[in-house]
């Protein structure tokens, strides 16, 4: 009996631990994130959402889902999804850069 509530409370701390270093790790910064967006506003930025170039669209990302863009971000990080543009841009991006990203342009209206 003495085993088993040492091993459970070895489990609790080890738990409580982890929580502590992944919100330590979580903690985007949306102020940072307006900075390093500064290139992604060229195209993501403009009103009507068309690129400077009169050709294409551009998807709006402001006010967008925060996981959904980190998961988005990510996907072209690795070649999961495929679009040169935004592959060039997310592989140039840290695993910060892309959670302050995010916050930012999921904190917009
Ligand atoms: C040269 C223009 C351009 C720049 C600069 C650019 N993007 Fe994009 N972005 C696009 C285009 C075009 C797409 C649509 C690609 C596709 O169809 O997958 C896109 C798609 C995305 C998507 C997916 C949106 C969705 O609805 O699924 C995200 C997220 C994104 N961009 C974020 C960024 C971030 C963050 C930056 C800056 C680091 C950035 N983009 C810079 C043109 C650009």
């Amino acid at each position: 009996m003495k085993k088993i509530l040492k091993t459970f409370t070895t489990l609790l701390i080890v738990a409580i631990l982890q929580t502590i270093v992944v919100s330590s790790v979580a903690a985007a910064d949306a102020e940072a994130g307006k900075i390093k967006a500064t290139t992604c506003s060229g195209c993501h930025g403009i009103s009507s959402y068309f690129n400077v170039y009169p050709s294409y669209r551009v998807p709006k990302i402001a006010g967008q889902n925060e996981k959904y863009l980190i998961l988005s971000l990510e996907a072209y990080k690795v070649g999961d999804r495929k679009h040169s543009t935004m592959q060039a841009q997310a592989e140039s991006l840290s695993k910060e850069d892309i959670a302050d990203i995010a916050a930012w342009f999921a904190s917009l209206k």
